[in-house]
């Protein structure tokens, strides 16, 4: 069975003075790596997809900030907290939906916090947020195989899985939350087939997972976004697992676009819908769904394919990144921590979250 960390280019690379980010938006075609040397290139590189999926995201932002500790010179404590701060919200404003983003920053200002408290100077400084974005990296890894382990009991075996957008090795640092089970799964030895939503309109299925379970050997097949409902009523799909980029308080999930309509699928065709997210992602000073700032993106992105144009010129289009999926369709969320199962502020209360209940 494939290594899946040794057969799937790492989507960032440290270093020691400059993060490496795999261009995603050239896959499957090519293999190329941004070098971003300030907080500025990480948030450009966020913002335009070239790195994308929420775990990864918040990892990205937390070495983006290592990047604006390297650039303080010999700045005074309290200045250099404030230009923390400043490169902190930058990046926050890059992309509005995952809380990983935030959560991140959070983590990495209380830790520059904490180091200019102990009054260890501007390399001290330095020194702890490279730490910090070293351990946010590496937990991010654990957290997947952890995931990975505790949905081994929702896989049967054999498994027909269906998925949406990339939640995979190229979106995490590790080998992914969704996506992450199937690869799980298939390095048990269970016979695994994944039906691969393509994910219009970046499709993120079609360019993404499908180069990545290629790559690993597990057995998949492509269709468009609309076809699920056939497979489900054929009874070709055992489950869904999807991945998440903000659940609130209450359990309601906001994932890529698309999503909605695949939980309603499966409530009405009796297949058990699986959200597979670290807690990082949990966030619980969100109340609900309907809380949950939704990203909007180009028109662009929906009137042309990959570039092309399909729609006759100047068709108004509607592109909102994400959708939320309501708490009561969601049969059960997978963390690092367990499995939470409804009602979901009573699991999130044993399990924990990114941020505590407001
Ligand atoms: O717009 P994207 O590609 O960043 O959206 C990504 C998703 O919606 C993923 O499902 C989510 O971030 C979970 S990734 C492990």
């Amino acid at each position: 069975v494939t290594d899946p960390l040794g057969a799937i280019p790492p989507p960032v690379r440290w270093d020691g003075e400059a993060l490496h980010v795999l261009d995603q938006r050239a896959l499957p075609e090519r293999t190329t790596y941004l070098t971003c040397r300030t907080t500025g290139e990480v948030a450009r590189a966020i913002r335009s997809l070239a790195l994308r999926g929420a775990p990864i995201i918040g990892v990205a932002a937390a070495w983006g900030l290592a990047l604006a500790a390297a650039e303080l010179g010999g700045a005074r404590a309290a200045a250099a907290l404030e230009e923390l701060e400043r490169a902190g919200a930058d990046l926050r404003a890059a992309r509005p939906t995952a809380v990983n983003l935030g959560w991140a920053v959070d983590r990495m200002l209380a830790a520059a916090r904490a180091a200019s408290g102990s009054g260890g100077g501007a390399s001290s400084l330095r020194r702890a947020l490279v730490d910090e974005a070293r351990r946010i990296e590496r937990e991010d890894r654990e957290a997947c195989e952890a995931m990975a382990a505790a949905a081994a009991e929702l896989v049967p075996d054999p498994a027909e899985i269906l998925t949406h957008c990339n939640t995979g090795a190229l979106c995490t640092a590790g080998i992914g939350t969704a996506l992450g089970v199937v690869v799980g799964a298939h390095r048990s030895g269970k016979r695994v087939h994944v039906w691969v939503d393509e994910t219009r309109p970046v499709l993120q299925g079609a360019r993404l997972t499908a180069w990545e379970l290629r790559l690993l050997g597990v057995p998949m097949t492509l269709i468009p976004d609309a076809a699920a409902a056939s497979a489900m009523a054929v009874g070709r799909v055992d489950l869904v697992a999807v991945g998440a980029d903000r659940i609130a308080a209450n359990g309601d999930v906001a994932n890529k676009v698309g999503t909605y309509p695949l939980a309603v699928l499966a409530r009405r065709h009796g297949v058990p819908f699986y959200v597979v997210a670290p807690t990082s992602t949990v966030d619980r000073s969100t109340p609900t769904g309907a809380d949950i700032p939704i990203e909007q993106r180009p028109q662009l992105e929906v009137t042309a394919v990959l570039g092309t144009p399909v729609a006759p010129e100047g068709t108004p289009a509607w592109n909102p990144a994400f959708d939320v999926t309501p708490a009561e369709l969601v049969t059960a969320i997978v963390t690092e921590r367990g499995v939470a199962r409804p009602p979901y502020e009573r699991s999130f209360g044993v399990l924990g979250g990114a941020r505590g209940a407001a």
